[in-house]
Order: structure tokens, then sequence, then C-alpha cells
């Protein structure tokens, strides 16, 4: 069993430290590790795109069993380059219903409107753990970084089974100075390590809990009385117990969640159906598009 260990602060920082405490206790927990820095990646973009590292990381994500990744704070979400890492490698080919559907529907013969390029290895059930890394201490300046490292597991339905958030370690190196952060970053790896291998239904969620039960993070859309988990997309209503304000999530709304897997075949069939749609227009949408390029007021720097 292989755990995957991703860095995305600076080398030798606050995030990687805490990282490699958590990949040395996955290792005495018995899994294999290796530890990929982001920084060390060629990520192109723009009229640059050249050399590219992110098939690279795609295999060794695929030749995991767990995954965890450790970030910094920036501007209250995760660093922009892990989000382009992770827009690199997830969508469509790594989402496990559009896999399992197009290998099935490749084998029945039956038409697909839009076709992507699969991999059945993503089908292989994987766990994670997510670290996030910030300087300020009010929570106010962290909401958005577990929510948004949610989106590098959704797709490939990898089961988070801990998340921690540290605080106040802003100065190069200070979590060094934080020893119960650092004992909780080692208990990611232990839970990550203990977690590995199981299908995502069976997986147990070891970290602390949150208002919602399915990704466990507590950042809600809130419409009248009306909830939704603006992680996962879990629906439930506002309701009092016993006093005390709460959500209550029923089955069916638990089900619209994007983790889980009738929504993301639902999700799957209905980019079919808009797909097919679309093709019936696709000469018009031709036409159109061709007129409107013709029409250029771009500025761009002088190469
Ligand atoms: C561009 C930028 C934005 C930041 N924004 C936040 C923030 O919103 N909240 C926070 O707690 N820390 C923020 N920080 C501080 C970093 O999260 C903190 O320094 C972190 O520990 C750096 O980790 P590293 O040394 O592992 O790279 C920011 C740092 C930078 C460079």
């Amino acid at each position: 069993m292989r755990v995957l260990g991703l860095s995305a602060g600076n080398p030798n920082g606050s995030a990687e430290i805490a990282l490699k405490e958590a990949l040395r206790a996955a290792e005495a927990s018995g899994a294999d590790i290796e530890l990929v820095r982001l920084h060390d990646l060629r990520l192109s973009s723009g009229p640059d795109a050249g050399t590219d590292d992110t098939t690279w990381f795609w295999e060794r994500l695929l030749a995991c069993d767990g995954l965890i990744v450790s970030t910094p704070i920036y501007s209250r979400t995760i660093p922009g380059l892990l989000r382009l890492l992770g827009d690199k490698f997830s969508g469509p080919h790594s989402d496990v219903a559009f896999t399992a559907e197009i290998i099935r529907m490749r084998a029945t013969g039956e038409t697909l409107a839009v076709d992507f390029a699969v991999d059945e290895r993503v089908l292989r059930p994987r766990v994670a753990g997510f670290i996030a890394v910030g300087g300020a201490i009010p929570t106010r300046w962290r909401s958005l970084a577990l929510p948004l490292l949610h989106t590098l597991t959704t797709s490939a339905q990898i089961a988070v089974v801990d998340q921690l958030e540290i605080a106040g370690a802003g100065s190069q190196g200070s979590v060094l100075l934080d020893e119960p952060a650092l004992e909780r970053a080692a208990r990611v790896g232990s839970n990550v390590a203990s977690q590995l291998g199981r299908p995502y239904d069976e997986a147990q969620y070891l970290g602390a809990p949150g208002l919602c039960p399915r990704c466990h993070l507590s950042v809600m859309l809130l419409d009248g009385s009306d909830v939704e988990c603006a992680t996962c997309g879990a629906a439930g209503r506002l309701a009092v117990v016993d006093g005390e304000p709460t959500v209550q999530f029923s089955p069916e709304g638990l089900a619209q969640s994007v983790l889980d897997y009738r929504e993301k075949l639902d999700h799957f069939r209905e980019v079919q159906q808009t797909a097919a749609r679309h093709a019936e227009s696709r000469d018009w949408i031709t036409t159109r598009v061709a007129e409107i390029a013709t029409w250029d007021p771009r500025i761009h720097p002088d190469r």
C-alpha cells in the first residue's frame, strides 16, 4: 500500500514539515510513501504550454492507495498553483462514474454523445487526508481552504478520512513551535494509513466532525431555511433541536452530494444528454463562433 504526499508550500516550509510528520506516521503504520513537491513540477499554461509534468503526477496518483495533500493557505483558500494542478488532472477523465459508464457503454456499443479518455485505474479505492497551514489565527482567514482541497479528490471519489487546519504558522518553518499541531499532522498520516484499500463507502472518517455528514465541513449556502453544503452539495434544512439551531439532512438531500455515486451517475447522464442536444445545433454554433471570432479586441504582452 502506497501513500503519496503532495507538498504545495515553500520548500521546507511549514506545510512540508507537517506533511513529513504525516508521511513518517504513515510509513510507521506500514505504508510505502512518496513525497512530491509541487514546486518541482512544471505545470504549463498559456502560450508557453510545453513541458508539463501533469501526466507524471497523474501516474503517481494512479499508483497510490492514499493521498495526503499539505498546503499553505493563500487568500483564505489554496494556492493557485495547486488549483492549476487540480484543473489539469481532475474532471471527467478522472471521474469514477464517467470512467465506469464509458467503459460499460463502449463494451455494449452504446452511443456516447461526448466521449472522454478514461483509465480504469481511477476505479481503484483510494483514501485521502488534507492539511492546510495558515499564518493567521482567526478562522475567518482559513474558511475556503479545506473546501477547495476537496476539489482535488471529488472526481475520483477519493474518500477523505481526515482533514486538518493549522493556524499561526506564518513565518518560515514556524509550525515547529506548535507541537500539538505536529502531533495532529502525524495522526492524519496514521489515519490515512489505517483506511488504505477501503472502498469509498467503507472508509471511516476519522477527523473532526462538521455540519455536513458527507464531507464533514461546515461551509453552507443558505436560502431561507434550505441549506446546501458549499463543499459537496448535500442538501438539508435548518431546524431547531432542543433549542439549538442545526441542519437536518434527509437521505435524498445526502444523495445530492457530488461525493455520492448516484449524483455522479446523474451528472454523467446529464452531460451526455446536454451534449446530444447541442449536437443538433452544431452547424449553427460553428458558424456563429466563426462570426464572433472575426471581432478580436484582445490585447496581450509583446514577446
Ligand atoms: C500570498 C499569500 C497569501 C496568504 N494568505 C493567507 C490567508 O489568507 N490566511 C492565512 O492564515 N495565511 C495566509 N498566508 C500565510 C501562509 O499561509 C503561511 O505563511 C504558510 O504557513 C506558508 O506555508 P509554507 O511556509 O509551507 O509555504 C498567506 C501567504 C501568502 C504568501
